[in-house]
C-alpha cells in the first residue's frame, strides 16, 4: 500500500473517531484532503536470472572449469606448444603445411596436401588449439570437432592411411622422401647420400604401415603391424588415450588394454633388445666411415653407395626419425635392423 493511500485512510479514520465522540447529529462529509508527498524508494529487489548471458554458447567452453586450461597446460610444454620449428620453417611453402598451424588449417580447408602450397605463412603459428579443432566456427561446443579425420592419401608413397582420428596426425607425421628420392643420377644402381639421407622427422605413419621402400631394398616384406590395424584411432589412441591427454606422450593406460602386465613401454624388453641392435648398427656404420659426428648427433657421410650399404644407412636414420625405438611396428623394425646388420657384414 502506498504512503499516499495510507494517509488518506488515516485521515478518514480520524474523522470517523471525531464524529463518534460528538453528541450532535452528523454533518455532511467534508471534501477529500490533498494528496500526501511521495514516500521514499523501497529496497532493491532480488537479482533476476541473467538474460543474454544464459543464451551465450561461449560458456560451453569459456567457463569456470578447466576445459580449456586442462588441455592448454600440457599442450604448452609438448612439442606442438613449445617447439620453435614453426618460427623458422613456417614461412616457407615447402614446410608451412606442417610447420605452421594456421597454414595447416587453410590447407585442409582447400583440400590440399603439404606438397601443394604455393606460399609460406608470413604469420606462422604453433600447432595449437585452432590447428586441430574447429575453434570459433559455430561458437558452440561443437567447435571441439577435429579439423579433419578423413583418411589421408600419403604424398610420398601414394598409399592411404586410414586410422580413425589418427588421420588428423597423419597429414603431418608422414615421410617427405624415401630412398627412391636419392637414386644416383649418374648410376641408377646406387644411392647418392647427402647429410639429409632420411625421410624427414615425420615418418611415423609410414613405419606404422610398414611401407618405407628401404624394406624392399633389403629384401624384407614390409607390412602393417597390430599397432596400425588394431589400436583404435591409431596415433590418438596411444598418444592421447582415454583422457585425451594433450602432452601427446604415449599413454600406458592404452598399452595395458592389450599388454595386460605392461609397466612401461619396454614390453617384454623389446625396446632394450632393439636398442642393443641399434648400437651394433651404429658401430658398424662408424667403422665403415658411413656416419660421422654432425651438429645433431651422427649424420650420413655424403657419397654414392650400393643398394645394400645405402639401405643399412637409411635404416639407421629411419629408426632415429621415427622416435619410437621400434614400437610403432615391432616386427617390421626387427626385420629391418636384422637385414641392415646382415647387409654390412
Ligand atoms: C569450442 C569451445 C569454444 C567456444 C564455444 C568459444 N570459444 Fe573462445 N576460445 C576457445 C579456445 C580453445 C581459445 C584459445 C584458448 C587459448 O589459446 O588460450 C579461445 C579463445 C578466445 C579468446 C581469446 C582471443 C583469441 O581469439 O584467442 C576470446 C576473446 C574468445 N575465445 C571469445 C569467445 C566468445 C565471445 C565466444 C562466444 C561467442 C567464444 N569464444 C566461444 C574455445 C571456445
Ligand atoms: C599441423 C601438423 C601436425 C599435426 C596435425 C600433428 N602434428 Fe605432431 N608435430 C608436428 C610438428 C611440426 C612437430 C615438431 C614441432 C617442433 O619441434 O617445433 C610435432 C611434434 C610432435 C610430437 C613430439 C615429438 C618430439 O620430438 O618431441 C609428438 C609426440 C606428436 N607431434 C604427435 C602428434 C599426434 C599424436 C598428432 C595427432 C593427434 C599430431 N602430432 C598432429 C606437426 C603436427
Ligand atoms: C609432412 C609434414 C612436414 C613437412 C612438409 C615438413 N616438416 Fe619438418 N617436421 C614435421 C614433423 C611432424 C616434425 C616432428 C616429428 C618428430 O619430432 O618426430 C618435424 C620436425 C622438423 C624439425 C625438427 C624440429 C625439432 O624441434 O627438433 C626441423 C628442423 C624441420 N622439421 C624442418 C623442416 C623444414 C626446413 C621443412 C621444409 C623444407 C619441413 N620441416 C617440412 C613435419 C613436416
Ligand atoms: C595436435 C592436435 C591437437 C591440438 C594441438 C589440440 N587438440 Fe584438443 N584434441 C585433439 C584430439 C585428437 C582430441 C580427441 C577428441 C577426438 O578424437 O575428437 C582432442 C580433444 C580435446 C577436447 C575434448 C573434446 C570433447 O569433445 O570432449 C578438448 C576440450 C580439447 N581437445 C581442447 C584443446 C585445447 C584447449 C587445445 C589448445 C590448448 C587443444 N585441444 C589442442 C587434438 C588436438
Ligand atoms: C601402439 C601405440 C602407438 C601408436 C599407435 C603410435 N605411437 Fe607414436 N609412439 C609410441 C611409443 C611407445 C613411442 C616411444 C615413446 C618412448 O619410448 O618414450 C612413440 C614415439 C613417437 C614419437 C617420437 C616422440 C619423441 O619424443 O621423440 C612420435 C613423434 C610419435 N610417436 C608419433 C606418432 C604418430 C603421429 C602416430 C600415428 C601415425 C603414432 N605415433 C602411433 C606409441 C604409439
Ligand atoms: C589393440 C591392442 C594393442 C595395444 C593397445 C598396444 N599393443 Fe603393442 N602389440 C599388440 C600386438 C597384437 C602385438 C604383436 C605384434 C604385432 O602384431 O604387430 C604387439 C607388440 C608389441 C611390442 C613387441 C613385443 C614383443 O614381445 O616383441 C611392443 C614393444 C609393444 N607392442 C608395445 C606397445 C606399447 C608401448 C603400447 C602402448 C603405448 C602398445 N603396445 C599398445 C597389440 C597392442
Amino acid at each position: 500500500m502506498s504512503i499516499k493511500k495510507l494517509l488518506v485512510l488515516l485521515g478518514a479514520l480520524v474523522l470517523v473517531l471525531a464524529l463518534s465522540a460528538c453528541a450532535g447529529p452528523a454533518g455532511p462529509e467534508g471534501p477529500a484532503g490533498p494528496a500526501g508527498p511521495a514516500g521514499p524508494a523501497g529496497p532493491a529487489g532480488a537479482a533476476g536470472a541473467d538474460g543474454a548471458m544464459t543464451e551465450l554458447t561461449c560458456k560451453e567452453c569459456h567457463n569456470d572449469t578447466a576445459i580449456i586450461t586442462g588441455k592448454k597446460a600440457p599442450w604448452s610444454i609438448s612439442g606442438h606448444g613449445a617447439g620453435t620449428a614453426f618460427a623458422e620453417e613456417g614461412g616457407r611453402n615447402t614446410c608451412a603445411g606442417c610447420h605452421s598451424g594456421s597454414a595447416f588449417s587453410a590447407m585442409i580447408a582447400a583440400g590440399q596436401n603439404f606438397s601443394q602450397l604455393e606460399s609460406g605463412d608470413a604469420n606462422p603459428t604453433h600447432q595449437d588449439c585452432r590447428t586441430c579443432h574447429q575453434i570459433h566456427v559455430t561458437y558452440t561446443g561443437e567447435d571441439w570437432a577435429l579439423e579433419t579425420n578423413a583418411p589421408v592419401t600419403l604424398v610420398t608413397s601414394g598409399a592411404t592411411f586410414d586410422g580413425g582420428s589418427g588421420n588428423l596426425c597423419a597429414n603431418c607425421h608422414q615421410a617427405r622422401r624415401y630412398m627412391a628420392n636419392f637414386v644416383d643420377k649418374n648410376d641408377a644402381t646406387k644411392f647418392a647420400a647427402t647429410a639429409r639421407f632420411n625421410t624427414h622427422y615425420s615418418v611415423q605413419v609410414d613405419t606404422l604401415m610398414g611401407i618405407v621402400d628401404v624394406a624392399a631394398n633389403l629384401g624384407v616384406e614390409g607390412k602393417p603391424g597390430a599397432h596400425y590395424s588394431m589400436v583404435e584411432n591409431t596415433c590418438v589412441g596411444c598418444h592421447m588415450g582415454e583422457s585425451d591427454a594433450h602432452g601427446f606422450e604415449p599413454q600406458l593406460g592404452t598399452c595395458v588394454t592389450c599388454h595386460a602386465d605392461a609397466e612401461n613401454f619396454d614390453i617384454n624388453g623389446y625396446q632394450t633388445a632393439f636398442e642393443e641392435k641399434v648400437k651394433e648398427l651404429e658401430a658398424a656404420l662408424l667403422a665403415k666411415g658411413l656416419i660421422a659426428e654432425g651438429a645433431e648427433g651422427y649424420a650420413a657421410v655424403p657419397g654414392s653407395y650400393d643398394k645394400a650399404t645405402a639401405s643399412a644407412l637409411f635404416t639407421y636414420f629411419l629408426i632415429e626419425e621415427d622416435g619410437s625405438m621400434g614400437v610403432h611396428n615391432p616386427n617390421y623394425f626387427t626385420a629391418l635392423i636384422d637385414a641392415a646388420l646382415a647387409a654390412l657384414q
